[in-house]
């Protein structure tokens, strides 16, 4: 297994480091090779992603990075140059960011109910295109643009893909999550192709909701979800508060996945770099430990994944949340549960 590891910014080195202890413990033989891509090498060098690097990094099996994203580099430079750069280039189009409440976990609901869903974020298209600009840039009459690309082979593909995990779980239920009575061009697509790959699983349930109802029903009642479908800019805020609602962004972990194989996918945890707790040893690796469990998934490591997830879930139902110990000591814990083999229901 060929691994290529962006560390990144903030906190990103302090998660990805514990996240490799506890790879080790499962795939000892993994070759792990690390690139120093972020805000220390932009200083440096002034470069982002060197095309040089972009085809050494699809010369690998899958990707982890930790954050990207630095209060001394102009906001935008590091995330557009830099992670959706990567996205874009290997075609990252499904980001799955699965959202689960485990046992022992306190969520900020009073009764959240058992809140177990999967977000399937569009991840190469929307308003995340770049299709914008300025115009009249200084002048009063500026005029500033973001236009959401959708495409139809674009959706489709990230539909089907959402299909078929809502198919493989056992409520089998798909929700629609976007503004279709205010984005009625890019709603309109997204509504027919959802109709028509639906009519190839007549197992799955369908439901419509608008992002904005959506927010209030991720807060009153988040257990209504299984699988969610939605456009990039949709499914970065609702993964945000999906975090939130299952014990915090701390354990929320993520894919960003080519499903034909033909570029290496990427695991990150959906947090970001985290300037405000950089340093301090404070961050919680859960999120980047379990962003590796989703790795070992998709290269059909099935069995050490779960055995990470086992040994999270484990941790998670014995911690004491109050104090959960430092980056370090969980990083320790989940490697000794893991290395003993921890198993839950
Ligand atoms: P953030 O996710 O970095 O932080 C939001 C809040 O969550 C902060 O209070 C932070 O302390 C807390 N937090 C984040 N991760 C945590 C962890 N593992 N344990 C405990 N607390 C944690 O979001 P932000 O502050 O909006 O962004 C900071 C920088 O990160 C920006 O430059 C942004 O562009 C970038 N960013 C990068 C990614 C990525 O690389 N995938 C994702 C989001 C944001
Ligand atoms: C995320 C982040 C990124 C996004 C930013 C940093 C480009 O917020 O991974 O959720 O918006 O996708
Ligand atoms: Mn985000």
């Amino acid at each position: 297994m060929r691994l290529a590891v962006i560390p990144g910014d903030g906190i990103g080195p302090e998660v990805i480091a514990e996240a490799l202890k506890v790879l080790g413990e499962v795939i000892p033989t993994a070759e792990i090779t690390r690139y120093d891509l972020g805000a220390a090498r932009w200083h440096a060098t002034g470069e982002l992603l060197p095309e040089s690097v972009l085809g050494e990094l699809r010369d690998h099996d899958a990707i982890l990075l930790g954050a990207v994203g630095d209060p001394s580099v102009p906001s935008g430079i590091l995330e557009r140059g830099l992670l959706l750069r990567l996205r874009f280039e290997l075609d990252h189009h499904v980001n799955l960011r699965p959202a689960r409440l485990y046992p022992g976990v306190k969520s900020p609901l009073a009764e959240p109910g058992e809140v177990d869903m999967v977000v399937v974020r569009e991840g190469t298209e929307g308003l995340y295109a770049g299709n914008g600009g300025l115009l009249r840039k200084d002048t009063p009459h500026e005029i500033a643009t973001e236009v959401s690309v959708n495409t139809s082979f674009g959706v489709e593909r990230v539909v089907r893909d959402a299909f078929a995990r809502a198919a493989a779980r056992p409520r089998k239920h798909l929700t629609l999550v976007h503004k279709t009575n205010v984005l009625t061009h890019a709603g309109s697509l997204w509504s027919r192709v959802v109709e028509e790959v639906s009519l190839q699983h007549p197992d799955v349930t369908v439901a419509y909701q608008h992002v904005d109802a959506t927010t209030i029903h991720m807060v009153t009642d988040p257990a209504r979800f299984d699988v969610i479908v939605t456009d990039n800019l949709f499914g970065d805020i609702l993964t945000d508060l999906a975090a939130a609602v299952t014990g915090g962004i701390g354990l929320a972990a993520s894919g960003n996945l080519d499903i034909t194989r033909r570029n290496p996918s990427m695991f990150e945890p959906v947090h970001g770099s985290a300037p405000d707790i950089a340093g301090q040893g404070i961050a919680d690796p859960t999120a980047a430990v379990l962003s590796v469990a989703l790795l070992l998934d998709h290269l059909g490591e099935h069995e050490s994944a779960r055995r990470i997830e086992a040994s999270v879930a484990f941790d998670l139902a014995t911690r004491d949340h109050s104090s959960p110990g430092g980056t370090f000591a969980i990083g320790d814990r989940l490697a000794a549960l893991v290395s003993s083999n921890v198993r839950t229901g």
